[in-house]
């Protein structure tokens, strides 16, 4: 059965960095027996110009029906200062897939490679042997949570508010995604809220605490509230195995734990929906870099954040962590010889990096 593979490159950077996943990805399938059809489309400010959408519905269409999203970036100054209105998903194609496909599950895994020990901004004792996961809520909480404005109020002051509002069901979906990934590695799932405080945060609670019991037993789950959560992940990062924990709270540890690896633009990610009923799970991958207007078009963007995302979409798109475990292997060879683009104080450019991979294959 021929997998198909939709690559979304995006603007700036995002072509470049995708170009070199796609490479990774046809090599391991010729050399595995694995049949998969690569079929390219615009998005973000490069299908603006050419349609006046961030995204066509011809290619949502693909995207539904496609096995796996790969995706480099959106967005430009050219694009960021348009003043455009209406809902998010009218002006980001990549909001307008993770809403409409519920990519729900946003997975990044934290885990530096031994040869950039040198580039993480925590000490080298610290940093060694850190393996974890953060999974973030990502269709719901304050970002969308309505009612949502700037109004003046009875008060005779302007306010400005947002909802965090979260339904059982969507910590549910969340929960069962983050127990499972747990179980299929070190059987810990830390969640984070901020359940003294909040009360979306003590139903999340309850909702981890009583699907972990009834489906989970084998998972030790543990709470912690977010601003503990953000000291000990840079304190002692090794203690965790999967983190789990809403929009707004993962959206602000992911960041700070990406810099535990040390540059942005080694940093993959996957977006991962309800799987279908064929078994099959959408899913978008992508680096967590953004477009690089300042490098773009110049050979000289780091590849690996966008390769990696690629083992991501071999484990959780194609059922071959096998194959992910080559090409992570593969990228650490590469660094071990000291083979690296300028963002981690290398020499290299794309396509060097690109081919030193391929040779590590
Ligand atoms: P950025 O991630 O594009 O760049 C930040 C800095 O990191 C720049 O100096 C850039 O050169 C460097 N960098 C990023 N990726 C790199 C790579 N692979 N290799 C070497 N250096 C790399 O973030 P910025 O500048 O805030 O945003 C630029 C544009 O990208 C904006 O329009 C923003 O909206 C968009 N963006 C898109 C994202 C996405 O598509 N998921 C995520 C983040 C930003
Ligand atoms: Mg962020």
């Amino acid at each position: 059965m021929t997998r198909q593979i939709l690559v979304l490159g995006g603007d700036g950077i995002g072509p470049e960095v995708t170009a070199a996943a796609e490479r990774v990805l046809r090599i391991l399938a010729g050399r595995h027996k694995l049949a998969l059809a690569f079929e390219h489309a615009l998005v973000g400010g490069a299908c603006y110009d050419a349609t006046g959408l961030f995204i066509t519905d011809a290619t949502m269409a693909k995207a539904k029906a496609a096995d796996a999203i790969l995706f480099g970036a959106e967005g430009g100054p050219k694009w960021d200062s348009l003043e455009l209105t209406g809902p998010p998903e009218t002006r980001s194609g990549l909001t307008r897939l993770r809403r409409e496909l519920e990519l729900y599950a946003n997975l990044r895994p934290i885990r530096p490679f031994e040869a950039l020990l040198a580039h993480s901004t925590l000490k080298p004792e610290i940093v060694r042997g850190v393996d974890f996961m953060i999974v973030r809520e990502l269709c719901g909480g304050i970002y969308f949570g309505e009612p949502r404005g700037i109004e003046r109020k009875g008060d005779g002051l302007l306010h400005g508010f947002d909802t965090q509002d979260y339904s059982e069901p969507e910590i549910e979906r969340i929960a069962h995604a983050s127990f499972a990934l747990a179980r299929s590695r070190r059987r810990k799932l830390c969640s984070v809220d901020k359940a003294n405080v909040m009360e979306s945060g003590i139903l999340w609670r309850r909702t981890l605490t009583r699907i972990g019991e009834r489906d989970y037993p084998e998972v030790e789950l543990s709470h912690l509230y977010v601003d503990n959560a953000a000291m000990q992940i840079v304190r002692n990062p090794r203690q965790f195995d999967v983190i789990v924990t809403d929009n707004l709270f993962g959206d602000i540890l992911s960041d700070g734990a990406a810099m535990i690896t040390g540059s942005l633009g080694m940093l993959p990610s996957a977006s991962l929906g309800t799987p279908r009923p064929d078994g099959r799970r959408p899913g978008l991958y992508e680096p967590v870099h953004g477009s690089a207007p300042d490098i773009a078009g110049q050979g000289l963007a780091n590849p690996l954040g966008a390769i990696m995302s690629a083992a991501l979409l071999l484990t959780h798109g194609l059922g071959r962590p096998d194959l992910a475990q080559i090409v992570e292997r593969a990228v650490a060879r590469t660094l071990e010889a000291g083979i690296a683009t300028p963002d981690l104080g290398g020499k290299a450019g794309t396509g060097e990096v690109l081919a030193a991979v391929i040779e590590a294959l």
